[in-house]
Protein backbone atom coordinates (compact mmCIF):
# COMPACT_ATOMS: atom_id res chain seq x y z
CA UNK A 1 0.00 0.00 0.00
CA UNK A 2 1.08 3.17 -0.77
CA UNK A 3 1.71 5.65 1.86
CA UNK A 4 -0.45 8.50 1.92
CA UNK A 5 0.22 12.32 1.45
CA UNK A 6 0.63 14.04 4.81
CA UNK A 7 1.19 10.91 6.91
CA UNK A 8 4.42 10.39 8.81
CA UNK A 9 4.95 7.40 6.47
CA UNK A 10 4.22 9.10 3.31
CA UNK A 11 6.73 11.75 4.63
CA UNK A 12 9.46 9.23 5.75
CA UNK A 13 8.56 7.49 2.07
CA UNK A 14 9.01 10.60 -0.22
CA UNK A 15 12.35 11.63 1.55
CA UNK A 16 13.70 15.10 1.96
CA UNK A 17 13.64 16.58 -1.45
CA UNK A 18 9.81 15.79 -2.13
CA UNK A 19 8.69 17.55 1.21
CA UNK A 20 7.60 20.82 1.09
CA UNK A 21 10.63 23.53 1.44
CA UNK A 22 11.27 23.74 5.32
CA UNK A 23 10.93 27.67 6.37
CA UNK A 24 13.73 29.59 6.32
CA UNK A 25 14.71 29.88 10.26
CA UNK A 26 14.47 33.53 11.02
CA UNK A 27 17.96 35.21 11.28
CA UNK A 28 19.53 35.09 14.54
CA UNK A 29 18.77 38.54 15.86
CA UNK A 30 22.14 39.33 17.45
CA UNK A 31 25.75 39.34 15.67
CA UNK A 32 28.37 36.88 16.19
CA UNK A 33 30.26 40.10 17.53
CA UNK A 34 27.36 40.59 20.78
CA UNK A 35 28.96 40.80 24.21
CA UNK A 36 26.85 38.41 26.08
CA UNK A 37 27.51 39.36 29.20
CA UNK A 38 27.07 38.82 33.01
CA UNK A 39 28.24 41.57 35.84
CA UNK A 40 29.04 41.71 39.27
CA UNK A 41 30.85 44.40 41.57
CA UNK A 42 33.52 44.05 44.15
CA UNK A 43 32.08 44.82 47.42
CA UNK A 44 29.10 42.68 46.46
CA UNK A 45 30.87 39.64 45.82
CA UNK A 46 34.55 38.95 47.19
CA UNK A 47 34.15 39.09 50.50
CA UNK A 48 37.67 38.56 52.10
CA UNK A 49 37.73 41.88 53.46
CA UNK A 50 40.71 41.97 56.05
CA UNK A 51 43.16 39.75 53.45
CA UNK A 52 45.73 40.20 51.82
CA UNK A 53 47.12 43.53 52.69
CA UNK A 54 43.23 45.11 51.45
CA UNK A 55 42.31 48.61 53.02
CA UNK A 56 39.08 49.31 54.49
CA UNK A 57 36.43 51.03 52.59
CA UNK A 58 32.61 53.25 53.33
CA UNK A 59 31.20 50.04 52.94
CA UNK A 60 33.33 48.13 55.59
CA UNK A 61 32.52 50.91 58.05
CA UNK A 62 28.51 51.73 56.88
CA UNK A 63 28.11 47.99 57.67
CA UNK A 64 29.39 47.58 61.18
CA UNK A 65 26.89 50.30 62.36
CA UNK A 66 23.99 48.35 63.55
CA UNK A 67 20.89 48.84 61.35
CA UNK A 68 21.75 50.24 58.76
CA UNK A 69 22.01 46.92 56.50
CA UNK A 70 18.89 44.27 56.21
CA UNK A 71 19.62 41.48 59.36
CA UNK A 72 22.92 43.13 59.89
CA UNK A 73 24.35 41.64 57.11
CA UNK A 74 27.49 42.87 55.66
CA UNK A 75 29.96 41.46 52.47
CA UNK A 76 32.69 40.23 54.90
CA UNK A 77 32.38 36.89 53.41
CA UNK A 78 29.87 37.45 50.66
CA UNK A 79 30.38 35.04 48.16
CA UNK A 80 33.66 34.15 48.84
CA UNK A 81 34.69 35.34 45.51
CA UNK A 82 38.15 36.31 46.26
CA UNK A 83 39.29 33.00 46.38
CA UNK A 84 36.34 30.73 44.11
CA UNK A 85 37.13 32.86 41.64
CA UNK A 86 37.94 30.13 39.50
CA UNK A 87 34.85 28.06 39.93
CA UNK A 88 33.24 31.27 39.38
CA UNK A 89 34.76 31.80 35.71
CA UNK A 90 34.06 27.96 34.88
CA UNK A 91 30.64 28.99 35.33
CA UNK A 92 30.81 31.33 33.09
CA UNK A 93 32.27 29.34 30.55
CA UNK A 94 29.06 26.92 31.06
CA UNK A 95 27.21 29.47 30.45
CA UNK A 96 28.84 30.55 27.46
CA UNK A 97 29.63 34.12 28.57
CA UNK A 98 31.80 35.99 26.04
CA UNK A 99 32.13 39.12 28.38
CA UNK A 100 32.15 40.09 31.83
CA UNK A 101 31.76 43.12 33.75
CA UNK A 102 33.43 42.73 37.22
CA UNK A 103 34.86 45.95 39.65
CA UNK A 104 38.52 46.24 41.23
CA UNK A 105 37.89 47.50 44.95
CA UNK A 106 40.27 50.68 45.49
CA UNK A 107 40.87 49.66 48.92
CA UNK A 108 42.42 46.30 47.92
CA UNK A 109 44.92 47.84 45.32
CA UNK A 110 45.61 51.27 47.86
CA UNK A 111 44.88 50.67 51.19
CA UNK A 112 45.11 54.06 52.16
CA UNK A 113 43.39 54.98 48.60
CA UNK A 114 46.34 56.81 47.52
CA UNK A 115 50.38 56.19 48.03
CA UNK A 116 51.58 51.99 48.67
CA UNK A 117 50.46 50.00 46.61
CA UNK A 118 49.25 46.50 47.58
CA UNK A 119 50.65 44.20 44.97
CA UNK A 120 48.82 41.47 46.40
CA UNK A 121 46.05 42.74 45.75
CA UNK A 122 46.37 43.95 42.21
CA UNK A 123 47.54 40.65 42.13
CA UNK A 124 43.89 38.87 42.43
CA UNK A 125 42.50 41.14 39.47
CA UNK A 126 45.80 39.80 37.16
CA UNK A 127 44.37 36.48 38.29
CA UNK A 128 41.25 36.91 37.70
CA UNK A 129 41.82 38.59 34.27
CA UNK A 130 44.08 36.06 33.33
CA UNK A 131 41.52 33.10 33.84
CA UNK A 132 38.66 35.43 31.91
CA UNK A 133 40.95 35.80 29.00
CA UNK A 134 42.40 31.63 29.16
CA UNK A 135 38.35 30.78 28.67
CA UNK A 136 38.01 33.32 26.23
CA UNK A 137 35.36 35.91 28.05
CA UNK A 138 36.58 39.19 27.62
CA UNK A 139 37.34 41.25 30.83
CA UNK A 140 35.04 44.98 31.54
CA UNK A 141 36.43 46.73 34.78
CA UNK A 142 34.84 48.91 36.04
CA UNK A 143 37.08 51.28 38.31
CA UNK A 144 34.65 52.16 41.61
CA UNK A 145 31.67 50.29 42.26
CA UNK A 146 31.11 52.47 45.30
CA UNK A 147 33.34 51.42 47.92
CA UNK A 148 35.48 54.35 48.66
CA UNK A 149 38.61 53.67 51.06
CA UNK A 150 37.68 54.76 53.93
CA UNK A 151 41.08 56.88 54.91
CA UNK A 152 39.73 58.88 52.04
CA UNK A 153 36.11 59.36 53.07
CA UNK A 154 37.98 60.70 56.40
CA UNK A 155 39.80 63.29 54.17
CA UNK A 156 36.66 64.33 53.27
CA UNK A 157 35.80 62.15 50.30
CA UNK A 158 34.00 63.32 47.62
CA UNK A 159 33.58 66.62 48.85
CA UNK A 160 36.68 67.05 49.25
CA UNK A 161 38.06 68.23 45.24
CA UNK A 162 41.63 66.29 45.75
CA UNK A 163 39.27 63.26 44.98
CA UNK A 164 39.51 63.75 41.21
CA UNK A 165 43.75 64.00 41.87
CA UNK A 166 43.11 60.72 44.05
CA UNK A 167 41.07 58.77 41.67
CA UNK A 168 43.54 59.53 38.61
CA UNK A 169 46.47 57.90 40.67
CA UNK A 170 44.54 54.65 41.82
CA UNK A 171 42.96 54.61 38.07
CA UNK A 172 46.73 54.47 36.71
CA UNK A 173 47.49 52.29 39.23
CA UNK A 174 45.03 49.70 37.95
CA UNK A 175 45.73 50.62 34.35
CA UNK A 176 49.45 49.95 34.42
CA UNK A 177 48.85 46.57 35.44
CA UNK A 178 46.13 45.63 33.50
CA UNK A 179 45.78 47.49 30.85
CA UNK A 180 47.75 45.25 28.45
CA UNK A 181 45.22 42.90 28.95
CA UNK A 182 41.55 44.69 29.51
CA UNK A 183 39.97 46.57 26.69
CA UNK A 184 36.55 47.73 28.60
CA UNK A 185 36.20 50.14 31.17
CA UNK A 186 34.28 52.05 33.36
CA UNK A 187 34.87 54.75 35.20
CA UNK A 188 32.13 55.02 37.60
CA UNK A 189 29.17 53.15 38.37
CA UNK A 190 25.74 54.63 39.22
CA UNK A 191 26.73 58.11 40.34
CA UNK A 192 23.48 59.24 40.75
CA UNK A 193 22.70 55.66 43.24
CA UNK A 194 25.72 56.04 45.36
CA UNK A 195 25.41 60.11 45.90
CA UNK A 196 21.85 60.34 46.15
CA UNK A 197 21.90 57.10 49.12
CA UNK A 198 25.31 57.91 50.10
CA UNK A 199 24.58 61.66 50.75
CA UNK A 200 20.96 62.15 50.73
CA UNK A 201 18.57 59.70 51.56
CA UNK A 202 21.48 57.77 53.83
CA UNK A 203 20.67 54.17 53.11
CA UNK A 204 24.14 53.63 51.25
CA UNK A 205 27.38 54.39 52.47
CA UNK A 206 28.59 56.90 53.84
CA UNK A 207 25.19 57.04 55.05
CA UNK A 208 25.01 61.01 55.49
CA UNK A 209 21.95 63.05 54.83
CA UNK A 210 23.67 66.27 53.17
CA UNK A 211 21.92 69.28 51.86
CA UNK A 212 21.91 69.72 48.14
CA UNK A 213 24.63 71.82 48.16
CA UNK A 214 26.58 69.16 49.19
CA UNK A 215 24.84 66.83 47.17
CA UNK A 216 25.74 69.14 43.67
CA UNK A 217 29.72 69.19 45.32
CA UNK A 218 29.84 65.83 45.89
CA UNK A 219 28.06 64.87 42.29
CA UNK A 220 30.51 67.70 40.53
CA UNK A 221 33.60 66.28 42.06
CA UNK A 222 32.33 62.98 40.73
CA UNK A 223 31.83 63.71 37.42
CA UNK A 224 35.52 65.59 37.15
CA UNK A 225 37.11 62.29 38.56
CA UNK A 226 35.14 60.45 35.45
CA UNK A 227 36.84 63.14 33.54
CA UNK A 228 40.50 62.70 35.19
CA UNK A 229 40.36 58.74 34.57
CA UNK A 230 39.24 58.73 30.94
CA UNK A 231 42.69 61.24 30.33
CA UNK A 232 44.25 58.39 32.68
CA UNK A 233 42.88 55.46 30.77
CA UNK A 234 43.99 57.34 27.01
CA UNK A 235 47.34 57.55 28.54
CA UNK A 236 48.02 54.25 30.51
CA UNK A 237 46.09 51.68 28.99
CA UNK A 238 45.94 52.99 24.99
CA UNK A 239 43.51 51.63 23.02
CA UNK A 240 41.17 50.61 25.09
CA UNK A 241 37.18 51.40 25.04
CA UNK A 242 36.46 53.40 27.60
CA UNK A 243 32.72 54.20 28.65
CA UNK A 244 30.69 55.80 31.92
CA UNK A 245 27.98 54.09 33.47
CA UNK A 246 24.67 55.56 34.30
CA UNK A 247 21.77 54.19 36.17
CA UNK A 248 18.11 54.92 34.39
CA UNK A 249 14.95 54.65 34.82
CA UNK A 250 13.43 55.10 30.25
CA UNK A 251 10.29 57.03 30.58
CA UNK A 252 8.25 54.55 28.30
CA UNK A 253 5.52 56.21 25.98
CA UNK A 254 2.13 54.89 27.09
CA UNK A 255 1.17 54.93 23.09
CA UNK A 256 3.82 54.76 20.03
CA UNK A 257 1.98 58.11 18.48
CA UNK A 258 4.56 60.76 17.84
CA UNK A 259 3.88 63.37 20.63
CA UNK A 260 3.32 60.48 23.07
CA UNK A 261 7.23 59.85 22.34
CA UNK A 262 8.58 62.68 22.44
CA UNK A 263 6.56 63.50 25.55
CA UNK A 264 8.48 60.61 27.01
CA UNK A 265 11.78 61.58 25.07
CA UNK A 266 11.61 64.76 27.33
CA UNK A 267 10.25 63.68 30.59
CA UNK A 268 13.41 61.15 30.85
CA UNK A 269 15.72 64.36 30.24
CA UNK A 270 13.86 66.37 32.74
CA UNK A 271 15.58 67.58 36.03
CA UNK A 272 12.76 67.91 38.32
CA UNK A 273 13.45 69.08 41.77
CA UNK A 274 13.44 66.25 44.54
CA UNK A 275 16.31 64.25 45.01
CA UNK A 276 19.00 64.16 41.83
CA UNK A 277 17.85 61.22 39.94
CA UNK A 278 17.82 63.05 36.80
CA UNK A 279 19.97 60.96 34.20
CA UNK A 280 20.89 64.67 32.31
CA UNK A 281 22.42 65.48 35.37
CA UNK A 282 24.88 63.26 35.19
CA UNK A 283 25.39 62.84 31.44
CA UNK A 284 25.47 66.19 30.14
CA UNK A 285 28.29 67.50 31.71
CA UNK A 286 30.40 64.57 30.96
CA UNK A 287 28.86 64.19 27.13
CA UNK A 288 28.57 67.73 26.57
CA UNK A 289 29.96 69.98 28.95
CA UNK A 290 27.10 71.55 29.98
CA UNK A 291 24.28 71.35 32.90
CA UNK A 292 20.94 71.13 31.69
CA UNK A 293 19.37 74.16 31.86
CA UNK A 294 16.43 73.36 34.08
CA UNK A 295 18.52 71.46 36.44
CA UNK A 296 20.22 74.85 36.48
CA UNK A 297 17.36 76.69 36.89
CA UNK A 298 16.74 75.00 40.25
CA UNK A 299 20.12 74.38 41.31
CA UNK A 300 22.33 77.38 40.46
CA UNK A 301 22.33 78.79 43.68
CA UNK A 302 24.21 76.05 45.15
CA UNK A 303 26.14 74.72 43.08
CA UNK A 304 29.96 74.49 43.66
CA UNK A 305 32.40 77.35 43.17
CA UNK A 306 33.65 78.12 39.88
CA UNK A 307 31.30 74.92 38.63
CA UNK A 308 31.59 76.48 34.81
CA UNK A 309 35.46 76.83 34.63
CA UNK A 310 35.55 72.72 34.96
CA UNK A 311 33.04 72.38 32.37
CA UNK A 312 34.98 72.02 29.41
CA UNK A 313 37.55 69.38 31.09
CA UNK A 314 34.66 67.31 32.56
CA UNK A 315 33.50 66.70 28.89
CA UNK A 316 36.07 64.00 27.54
CA UNK A 317 35.43 61.93 24.54
CA UNK A 318 34.43 57.91 25.33
CA UNK A 319 34.01 55.33 23.31
CA UNK A 320 30.57 54.05 24.28
CA UNK A 321 27.51 54.42 27.21
CA UNK A 322 26.81 51.79 29.79
CA UNK A 323 23.03 51.84 30.84
CA UNK A 324 21.77 50.05 33.64
CA UNK A 325 18.52 49.32 33.27
CA UNK A 326 15.78 47.89 35.76
CA UNK A 327 12.62 49.60 35.59
CA UNK A 328 10.71 52.25 33.85
CA UNK A 329 7.77 55.23 34.00
CA UNK A 330 5.51 55.96 31.88
CA UNK A 331 4.39 59.00 29.70
CA UNK A 332 2.40 60.48 26.78
CA UNK A 333 1.46 63.94 25.26
CA UNK A 334 -0.60 66.11 28.11
CA UNK A 335 -3.96 68.19 26.32
CA UNK A 336 -1.19 71.25 27.06
CA UNK A 337 1.45 69.03 25.02
CA UNK A 338 3.48 68.95 28.40
CA UNK A 339 5.18 65.61 29.61
CA UNK A 340 2.20 63.66 31.28
CA UNK A 341 2.51 61.12 33.69
CA UNK A 342 0.52 57.65 33.31
CA UNK A 343 -0.02 55.48 36.78
CA UNK A 344 0.30 51.88 36.66
CA UNK A 345 -2.76 49.81 36.56
CA UNK A 346 -3.71 49.03 40.25
CA UNK A 347 -1.69 45.66 40.84
CA UNK A 348 1.06 46.07 38.27
CA UNK A 349 3.56 43.69 38.74
CA UNK A 350 6.70 44.49 40.38
CA UNK A 351 10.14 42.15 40.67
CA UNK A 352 10.79 40.82 44.34
CA UNK A 353 12.35 44.69 44.62
CA UNK A 354 9.50 46.84 46.21
CA UNK A 355 10.87 49.92 42.86
CA UNK A 356 10.99 47.25 39.87
CA UNK A 357 8.31 47.41 38.03
CA UNK A 358 8.12 45.22 35.34
CA UNK A 359 8.63 46.77 32.19
CA UNK A 360 10.86 45.53 29.86
CA UNK A 361 10.30 47.73 26.94
CA UNK A 362 12.77 49.82 29.25
CA UNK A 363 15.70 48.29 27.13
CA UNK A 364 13.99 49.23 24.07
CA UNK A 365 13.12 53.12 25.19
CA UNK A 366 16.50 53.44 27.49
CA UNK A 367 18.94 52.74 24.69
CA UNK A 368 16.88 54.39 22.11
CA UNK A 369 16.31 57.64 23.74
CA UNK A 370 20.29 57.46 25.03
CA UNK A 371 21.75 56.61 21.64
CA UNK A 372 19.78 59.62 20.18
CA UNK A 373 20.52 62.12 22.51
CA UNK A 374 24.94 60.87 22.79
CA UNK A 375 24.94 59.58 19.29
CA UNK A 376 27.52 56.64 21.53
CA UNK A 377 27.16 53.44 21.34
CA UNK A 378 25.54 51.57 23.77
CA UNK A 379 26.13 48.87 26.35
CA UNK A 380 23.47 47.31 28.66
CA UNK A 381 25.92 47.14 31.33
CA UNK A 382 23.39 45.62 34.19
CA UNK A 383 19.57 44.41 33.73
CA UNK A 384 17.64 41.73 36.14
CA UNK A 385 15.14 41.40 38.87
CA UNK A 386 15.20 40.18 41.81
CA UNK A 387 13.29 37.05 42.83
CA UNK A 388 12.11 34.98 45.89
CA UNK A 389 14.27 31.79 44.81
CA UNK A 390 15.20 28.79 46.94
CA UNK A 391 16.21 25.03 46.55
CA UNK A 392 13.23 22.99 45.65
CA UNK A 393 12.39 19.47 46.37
CA UNK A 394 14.14 18.41 43.41
CA UNK A 395 17.38 20.02 44.30
CA UNK A 396 17.05 22.60 41.64
CA UNK A 397 16.57 26.21 41.76
CA UNK A 398 12.99 27.29 39.43
CA UNK A 399 13.10 31.14 38.84
CA UNK A 400 10.16 31.03 35.99
CA UNK A 401 10.05 34.89 36.61
CA UNK A 402 13.41 35.68 35.80
CA UNK A 403 13.43 33.03 32.54
CA UNK A 404 10.42 35.26 31.65
CA UNK A 405 11.45 38.56 32.31
CA UNK A 406 15.04 37.73 30.65
CA UNK A 407 12.86 36.77 27.52
CA UNK A 408 11.35 39.73 26.83
CA UNK A 409 14.04 42.32 27.92
CA UNK A 410 16.14 40.89 25.06
CA UNK A 411 13.47 40.55 22.40
CA UNK A 412 13.10 44.42 23.30
CA UNK A 413 17.07 44.88 23.06
CA UNK A 414 16.52 42.97 19.68
CA UNK A 415 13.84 45.31 18.67
CA UNK A 416 15.83 48.39 19.61
CA UNK A 417 18.60 46.77 17.24
CA UNK A 418 16.23 45.64 14.49
CA UNK A 419 15.60 49.94 14.72
CA UNK A 420 18.99 50.70 14.35
CA UNK A 421 20.36 51.81 17.98
CA UNK A 422 23.93 50.51 18.09
CA UNK A 423 23.48 47.92 21.22
CA UNK A 424 26.50 46.37 21.06
CA UNK A 425 26.20 44.53 24.38
CA UNK A 426 24.25 43.10 27.28
CA UNK A 427 25.09 42.20 31.09
CA UNK A 428 22.63 40.29 32.88
CA UNK A 429 22.65 41.75 36.72
CA UNK A 430 23.74 39.34 38.31
CA UNK A 431 25.78 36.36 37.51
CA UNK A 432 25.10 35.30 41.42
CA UNK A 433 22.92 36.19 44.03
CA UNK A 434 25.09 38.74 46.29
CA UNK A 435 25.05 41.58 48.90
CA UNK A 436 22.47 43.88 47.68
CA UNK A 437 23.88 46.80 49.85
CA UNK A 438 21.11 48.03 52.66
CA UNK A 439 18.87 45.02 51.37
CA UNK A 440 21.95 42.31 52.74
CA UNK A 441 21.19 39.42 51.27
CA UNK A 442 17.80 38.81 51.13
CA UNK A 443 17.19 40.04 47.87
CA UNK A 444 18.89 37.09 44.80
CA UNK A 445 19.47 39.02 41.73
CA UNK A 446 22.03 35.96 40.29
CA UNK A 447 21.26 33.36 37.34
CA UNK A 448 23.39 31.31 40.19
CA UNK A 449 21.49 30.68 43.48
CA UNK A 450 24.52 31.11 46.35
CA UNK A 451 24.31 29.34 49.64
CA UNK A 452 25.49 31.01 51.58
CA UNK A 453 26.78 29.17 54.44
CA UNK A 454 28.02 26.18 52.14
CA UNK A 455 28.90 28.54 49.65
CA UNK A 456 27.52 26.08 47.06
CA UNK A 457 26.50 27.28 43.89
CA UNK A 458 23.61 25.84 42.08
CA UNK A 459 22.43 27.13 38.66
CA UNK A 460 18.83 28.56 38.37
CA UNK A 461 16.91 27.52 35.66
CA UNK A 462 17.00 31.11 34.10
CA UNK A 463 20.86 30.09 33.95
CA UNK A 464 20.33 27.31 31.12
CA UNK A 465 17.31 29.83 29.50
CA UNK A 466 20.07 32.39 28.99
CA UNK A 467 22.95 29.64 27.61
CA UNK A 468 20.58 28.76 24.96
CA UNK A 469 19.99 32.32 24.23
CA UNK A 470 23.84 32.97 24.21
CA UNK A 471 24.50 29.68 21.95
CA UNK A 472 21.67 30.73 19.59
CA UNK A 473 22.55 34.69 19.08
CA UNK A 474 18.67 35.18 20.63
CA UNK A 475 17.51 32.42 18.62
CA UNK A 476 15.61 31.07 21.18
CA UNK A 477 13.83 33.76 22.26
CA UNK A 478 11.93 33.87 19.01
CA UNK A 479 8.65 32.17 18.30
CA UNK A 480 4.85 32.35 18.86
CA UNK A 481 4.61 33.80 22.39
CA UNK A 482 0.74 34.35 23.80
CA UNK A 483 1.55 38.05 24.26
CA UNK A 484 3.52 40.80 22.91
CA UNK A 485 7.27 41.12 25.05
CA UNK A 486 6.22 44.54 26.94
CA UNK A 487 2.57 43.30 27.93
CA UNK A 488 2.44 42.16 31.14
CA UNK A 489 -1.54 42.52 32.65
CA UNK A 490 -4.45 41.93 30.75
CA UNK A 491 -5.30 43.64 28.08
CA UNK A 492 -8.23 45.78 29.38
CA UNK A 493 -5.32 47.20 31.79
CA UNK A 494 -2.56 47.82 29.87
CA UNK A 495 -1.49 50.95 30.28
C1 LIG B 1 22.40 48.66 40.75
C2 LIG B 1 23.82 48.48 41.27
C3 LIG B 1 24.21 47.04 41.46
C4 LIG B 1 23.08 46.22 42.02
C5 LIG B 1 21.82 46.42 41.23
C6 LIG B 1 20.65 45.59 41.68
O1 LIG B 1 21.92 49.91 41.12
O2 LIG B 1 24.73 49.07 40.37
O3 LIG B 1 25.36 47.03 42.27
O4 LIG B 1 22.92 46.47 43.35
O5 LIG B 1 21.45 47.77 41.25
Amino acid sequence: MRPRKGTAAGARARGRSERRPARKAPAAPFPPDFLWGAATSAYQIEGAIAEDGRGSSVWDCFTEDAGRVSDGDSGAIACDHYHRYREDVALMRRLGLNAYRFSVAWPRVLPEGIGAVNQKGLDFYDRLVDELLRTGIDPFCTLYHWDLPQPLHDRGGWLNRDIAGWFAEYVAVVARRLGDRVRRWATLNEPSVYIVHGFDTGEHAPGERRPKRDQLLVAHNAMRAHAGAVQTLRADAPGGRIGYVLAIEPARPAGEAPADVEAARRAMFRVGAGHLWASSWWSDPVLEGRYPEDGLALYRGEMPAGWEKDLASMRQPIDFLGLNVYSASLWRAGADGQPERVDFPTGYPRSGVGWQRIVPSALYWGPRFYHERSGLPVLVTENGIATSDWISLDGRVHDPNRVDYLHRALLELARARRDGVPVEGYYHWSLLDNFEWAEGYKQRFGLVYVDYLTQRRIPKDSFRFYRKVIASRGGALLGRTALPADRVVDAGSQP
